[in-house]
Formats: structure tokens, C-alpha cells, sequence
């Protein structure tokens, strides 16, 4: 059992790989001790030391004397003593904002629930992960909560989440929930973070934690593009190879709050969870509420073990389906080939030229339905524009299958434009409140998925295309945020519950799809990466990394992607040189090298590519089909920063060591710069490694130690090795 409760301490240790975590009670108070190296079982109680360090803050009455605002305290509700940010608010019927949680009872089973709802990982058996259970109670209220610790003892991580249940007869509001908090007992670390906009996503800030609140309050109905749903903890030396390293992601898709807080008494706390100002919830007598999951994870051995241990954990029990563990198939998406401007005959065309070169799908972007010939209208209205398909869809599908190439096409549905038929028919059925205007972001407007309705409507609507089978592939894409936020379904004093209610609609919405059409690949977009986050992972395995599709730029956005998401989850796509959003003119072999780490594919006509770079991509296609597997499956090492250096480099290896993939691209010429050379990480020290392109032979030691020449002259030059033990 990765979870033991020893009743002499009252101690709950929960065993992740080679950390533990370790929490007491005492008094009904559940006492945060230890998350750290893996301790022997033992009893830890003596690292709850009471200092008593008052300060202003209130002794709480009839609790053993506890100066609460001086304890690390598991799972902390407002309104006794404990003036740190909560991890719980309650306003009950009487308008009062306590909520005394005390300790009622636990249980540990093997396995792991699913929360209702809501996306989180999952077991393919109880073997792999135990779930404690431990319930607290207010008893004035009858609010109970049951938080859920579930431990997957084999992948170093645990999993937590709330369940709130309303036991007493009248209801209460929830003002704020969130899913995992832990105290720390000393403010020497850093906090890391995502920040980013769109086309410039998940740049890393690491700072110093300071004393009052680092908080990441995204409440743009989004997980967005802005800061991404984690949040870390570190030591100040911690690097890629050394050093503790505590995380914190979400498993959600929307607005979220992240804080890292430095106390009074030089302790922290750091929570993640539901947007603390955007969210509430009325939870009548009898009713329970989950919150999302939140995924937490530590290591002693730096970001590269870190960023393992996510990578493995969400690409094989977040990710579901058929592609999970397939190679993905190789695309060519028509958005930055044609943008608008397409009919079937140009995309037969292009798919003729698919077939030649090898693609295995070729993807009909933006522009397919209604009558949208530019960004204003029709999102709605999920029929086929007659104009560029007077035959629909199947004339393309058809031409594409007898070539062997698969047909995906691109879907807003969570959107409405105000000039599409669905708007005129249903005005009420997007976010909005009566008599305010209704701010339009792309000329679009956001339906309300908490809707059932909706949700029925957009099901019928698009399994109407997808129901005979011709569509291999979906892009889901999301390009606005959420402003004049209400719901005309709901009452006055539901109202803040309207972004939480789209998410589960929109969640339950996928369900269904992705159930009812198992062999279409989904992929996630959000203006590129505005939502990539493991919520919208659990049920489509890719994710559009960025509508930054220049490769330098892509090294950055890559790079900070990677520190919790794996690689088989960004897709990555050759472009056009020049670059259409950078004007960046970068040789094809340095495109490739970028688009070859994640989910592979072209965003390019090809029947307009230069001759000598045409000629090169069937050779392309093929090293991702031969190497495709590794590439996706096997483990990510970030070698080079691009962040701070005038290069990036980074490398794949299989797990059986036997091939490592590595990519090295020079971003900034320095005069007479350094003898640059890479060394590697994750190989068989004593092996011996051939280079697939030079046949030059390398032992492992070499490797990983001096490591390989890398190009010093040429702005954008880059290289790619392929290492085979022989
Ligand atoms: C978003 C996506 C792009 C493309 C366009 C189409 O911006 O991120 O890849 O699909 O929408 O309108």
C-alpha cells in the first residue's frame, strides 16, 4: 500500500516513488508535516513543533490551544483563526463565513474514483494508485468535506481533489474551493511560472518567493494563454539534474487561481484551484460539489526528473483513446496554406500533392461551413458551404481516401457569430447579460454550454458530419475569452456559477464525442495555445502548440511547454519561410528539427514549396514514421535554454536507451563564439552509438559528457543527430 495510517500518531503517510507526504491530526485539525525524500515508516510527529507564535492571531477555543494561524494546516477553511489565504469559503444561510472543519473520519481503497464530471487521470488497474479518503465536517453547517488523496505509488505523483457535500438543511454558497493547498514551514524557494500571450505562450519566470502573495488569477473563462493552470515550487539552486523541486497543476480548463504566499511567520502556502473571484456555487441541502484535480508532484532531483514524471503521468493516464500510444499521423493543415481562400479544386490539389509526398491526413482549416469567407460570420452554423464544396464534403473525402490520405477538418463549436443562423434563431443562447452590450472578440460571441440544449445542439450538429465516418481527424478550437459573463438560464443568485457550468457541459460534451467517434483523432487549439492544459488532454491527445509557427520562436514556446506537458501533446508543423508571423527566413532543415519533437506535420501548400524543399519532405515524413515513436514516447531532456542562450538544444531517448534523437539550433551568431558542443543525458554510459547521417561512432560516456560539436557560424543553422546503439 502506497498509504498507511498509523492510529498510535493518528499519522496518514502517503509513498510516491521515492517521495513522501506525510500529514498528522490532532484535535480534528489535520497537521501538514512532510513532503519531501522518501522517509521509512515511522513516526513523524515530532515535526509538528508549536511554536505559538501569536502575533495579534487568536488562540482557537476548545482545540488544544492551537494558534491556527501558526500551524501548517492541510486543508484550511476561513473564519477562525487562520488568516492565510483558505483553501475553502463558505458562505452559509445566515451570511456568516465560517467553516470549522474537523476531522470525522477516513478510509483508504485501492484504485481511484472518478470525480463526476470532470476530466482527471484514471487507473487501468487498482494496482497502480490508493486513494485515501478523509472526511471533515462542520457541525454547526453539516458542511462536509471529503478530501481525496490519490497516490500513484509507481510514477511519483499524487493526485488531489474536494468533495464538498451539504449535509444540513439549508444551502450554503461556495465562495471558493480549491483543490490542493500545502503549507511549507520556510520561505527558501523560488516560484516558477508560465506567463505568455497568444503567439508568445509559456515563457518560464522564476523569482524569488516574496513576502505577500505571487498569484496567477486567470479569469478569462480560459486556462489561457496568459499563465498556464500550475504552479512551482524550488529551491534556489535547483537545476535540470538537482535540487527539490514541488509542483502543482490543474486539471481544468478554465479560469484557476494559483498562489504561492509567504506568511507572517516565514512559512508559505501554495494552492491551486477554481478562480477565486470569477467562481461560486449554490450547494443546496443534500447536494455535493467536486472541485477539479489537481496533479502534485515532487522531486529531489531537479526539473529534467520533474518534468518526467508529468510528462508520463498525463500522456498515459490523462490522455485516453485509440491514439494514445500510436504514433500520430502525419498532417498537412490548410490554415497557413490557404487561409480562407480555398475550394475543392485547389484542395484537391493540395490533397494530390499530400498523397505524392506521404501525408497520412490532410486537414480542411477554418472556412469550411456556412458562408465564412473571412472571420465574421457563420460560427454556428455547422453545414457545409455549398459555394467551395457543391458536392459537400464527401467529393474531397473521396478523392483523399482513394489516395490514401485521411480527411480532418477544423470546428469552433463553442462559439456563435452574430451574423450565423443559429444566432437569429437563438440570441439567449450565448453568454451574456440583458441590457448590456455584448463585447465580440473575433466577431464572435461564446455559447453557453451549460445549456443542455446547446450541448444537444452542437452533438447533433456535429456528429451529423462526423457520423458516416469519411472524418479522421477534428481540430477543437476556442478563439476568444469570456466577457459579460451570465447565463440567461440560470437565477440571479446562481449567476457566478455560469463559466464552471460551460466547463462541465463543454467536458460532458466531449465525452460523448469522443465516445461515440473512437476513431477520430481530436486535437485542441485555442487561438494555438490559449487552453493546454491537462483538462482539455483527457480527452483529445494533442494540442495546436502556438499560432507561432516560426520555428526560432516555437524553441521558446516548446521549451517552457515542456517543463510540465509532454511532447506527444504539442503538435509542431513545418512553415513557410518566410515565416508569416515573424517574417523569419529559416532554412527548412532547421524547421524540421523544431516540428520533429512533437505531434508532426505541415502547415504549408506544398504545390507552392520551393522544388529543393518539396524533394525533401518525403524524407521528412519517413524519419517521423521510423521515428515517430520514440519521438512521442520516449524521455524529454531540455539541453539548452533558449530563453537565456543563443542556442537550444534538447534530446529524445528511448527508454531501452537504445536511440536518442537530438536537436540543436544556433539562435544568435556570437563573433568568434564558443566551440559549442552538446552534451546528452539518459544514455547507456558503456554503449556504443552511431550517428544515423555521418556514421560516426560515439560511446555513451562521450556522449554525455563532452557531448557532440554543434555549428558555431550561421544564424538559424541547426542540426539533427540521430545516436543508434550498435
Ligand atoms: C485559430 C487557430 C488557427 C486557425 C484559425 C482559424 O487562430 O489557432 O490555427 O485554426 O483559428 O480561424
Amino acid at each position: 500500500m502506497a498509504i498507511t495510517y498509523t492510529p498510535e500518531c493518528r499519522q496518514f503517510k502517503l509513498d510516491a516513488k521515492d517521495t513522501s507526504y506525510i500529514f498528522i491530526e490532532r484535535d480534528g485539525f489535520l497537521l501538514h508535516l512532510y513532503w519531501g525524500a522518501k522517509l521509512s515508516d515511522c513516526d513523524c510527529s515530532y515535526m509538528f513543533r508549536e511554536q505559538g507564535r501569536a502575533a495579534f492571531s487568536p488562540r482557537m477555543e476548545n482545540c488544544g490551544g492551537f494558534i491556527l494561524d501558526d500551524v501548517p494546516l492541510e486543508y484550511p477553511a476561513w473564519g477562525r483563526g487562520d488568516m492565510r489565504s483558505p483553501a475553502l469559503e463558505v458562505i452559509n444561510a445566515d451570511g456568516s463565513d465560517i467553516c470549522d472543519l474537523r476531522y470525522k473520519c477516513h478510509k483508504i481503497i485501492k484504485g481511484k474514483p472518478r470525480i463526476p464530471g470532470l476530466p482527471s487521470t484514471y487507473v487501468e488497474s487498482d494496482d497502480e494508485c490508493d486513494t485515501l479518503v478523509v472526511t471533515l465536517r462542520d457541525d454547526v453547517t453539516g458542511v462536509e468535506a471529503d478530501l481525496y488523496y490519490c497516490v500513484y505509488g509507481e510514477l511519483g505523483v499524487i493526485t488531489r481533489y474536494t468533495a464538498l457535500r451539504n449535509t444540513g438543511k439549508e444551502s450554503v454558497n461556495i465562495a471558493k474551493i480549491a483543490s490542493a493547498s500545502v503549507d511549507f514551514d520556510n520561505i527558501r524557494y523560488d516560484v516558477i511560472s508560465n506567463f505568455g500571450t497568444h503567439c508568445r505562450e509559456r515563457n518560464i519566470e522564476r523569482t524569488p518567493l516574496h513576502h505577500g502573495d505571487y498569484v496567477m488569477d486567470v479569469r478569462r473563462g480560459a486556462s489561457s494563454h496568459v499563465h498556464n493552470p500550475f504552479i512551482i515550487l524550488c529551491d534556489h539552486t535547483a537545476d535540470e539534474t538537482s535540487g527539490n523541486v514541488y509542483g502543482m497543476m490543474l486539471a481544468y480548463s478554465g479560469s484557476f487561481t494559483a498562489r504561492a504566499s509567504a506568511n507572517q511567520f516565514d512559512t508559505a502556502r501554495v494552492q491551486i484551484g477554481l478562480n477565486e473571484r470569477e467562481f461560486g456555487w449554490k450547494l443546496g441541502s443534500g447536494e455535493t460539489f467536486y472541485a477539479p484535480e489537481a496533479i502534485m508532484c515532487c522531486t529531489t532531483k531537479g526539473f529534467d526528473e520533474f518534468s518526467y514524471r508529468l510528462h508520463t503521468l498525463l500522456r498515459t493516464r490523462m490522455c485516453r483513446g485509440k491514439y494514445r500510444d500510436v504514433r500520430r499521423p502525419v498532417l498537412l493543415n490548410s490554415w497557413e496554406a490557404c487561409y480562407f481562400s480555398f475550394d475543392v479544386e485547389r484542395l484537391k490539389k493540395i490533397g494530390a500533392a499530400c498523397a505524392d509526398l506521404g501525408f497520412e491526413l490532410m486537414v480542411i482549416d477554418d472556412g469550411w461551413f456556412g458562408k465564412r469567407d473571412t472571420d465574421n460570420c457563420s460560427l454556428g452554423d455547422w453545414v457545409v458551404d455549398k459555394k467551395k464544396f457543391p458536392n459537400g464534403l464527401h467529393e474531397i473525402s473521396d478523392f483523399l481516401a482513394e489516395r490514401g490520405v485521411g480527411l480532418g477538418i477544423w470546428f469552433e463549436p463553442e462559439m456563435i457569430s452574430p451574423d450565423s443562423d443559429l444566432y437569429r434563431a437563438h440570441p439567449d443562447w450565448c453568454i451574456h447579460i440583458d441590457g448590456r452590450p455584448r463585447s465580440e472578440g473575433r466577431n464572435q460571441l461564446i455559447l453557453d454550454l451549460g445549456r443542455q440544449e446547446v450541448c444537444d445542439y452542437l452533438y447533433d450538429s456535429i456528429s451529423a458530419i462526423l457520423r458516416d465516418g469519411s472524418i479522421k481527424y477534428v481540430k477543437w478550437d476556442f478563439n476568444r475569452n469570456m466577457t459579460e459573463v451570465g447565463s440567461a438560464a440560470l437565477p440571479a443568485d446562481r449567476q457566478k456559477e455560469t463559466t464552471h457550468r460551460c466547463y462541465l457541459g463543454l467536458y460532458s460534451l466531449l465525452e460523448r464525442l469522443t465516445n461515440d467517434y473512437k476513431d477520430v483523432l481530436f486535437e485542441s487549439c485555442s487561438g494555438g495555445g490559449g487552453r493546454f492544459d491537462a483538462g482539455m488532454l483527457y480527452y483529445m491527445p494533442q494540442v495546436w502548440t502556438s499560432d507561432n509557427s516560426d520555428a526560432i520562436e516555437r524553441l521558446r514556446i516548446q521549451y517552457g511547454t515542456s517543463l510540465c506537458y509532454p511532447m506527444s501533446a504539442m503538435s509542431a508543423h513545418v512553415s513557410a519561410s518566410p515565416n508569416h508571423q515573424t517574417a523569419h527566413v529559416t532554412p527548412y532543415e532547421t524547421r524540421l528539427t523544431v516540428a520533429l519533437t512533437g505531434s508532426f506535420g505541415f502547415e504549408l501548400d506544398p504545390t507552392e514549396m520551393p522544388d529543393d524543399e518539396r524533394n525533401r519532405v518525403t524524407d521528412s515524413i519517413n524519419l517521423f514514421k521510423e521515428y515517430g515513436d520514440v519521438l512521442q514516447k520516449g524521455r524529454y531532456h531540455r539541453l539548452r535554454n533558449p530563453h537565456d542562450e543563443t542556442c537550444a538544444a534538447w534530446c529524445t531517448v528511448s527508454h531501452d536507451k537504445k536511440v536518442c534523437i537530438a536537436g540543436y539550433v544556433l539562435t544568435h551568431v556570437r563573433m568568434y563564439g564558443n566551440n559549442e558542443r552538446v552534451a546528452l543525458r539518459g544514455l547507456e554510459p558503456k554503449a556504443k552509438y552511431k550517428e544515423k547521417f555521418t556514421g560516426a561512432v560515439y560511446t555513451g560516456e562521450q556522449l554525455m559528457n563532452f557531448g557532440f560539436h554543434a555549428p558555431t557560424t550561421l544564424e538559424y543553422r541547426s542540426i539533427l543527430c540521430i545516436f543508434e546503439q550498435i
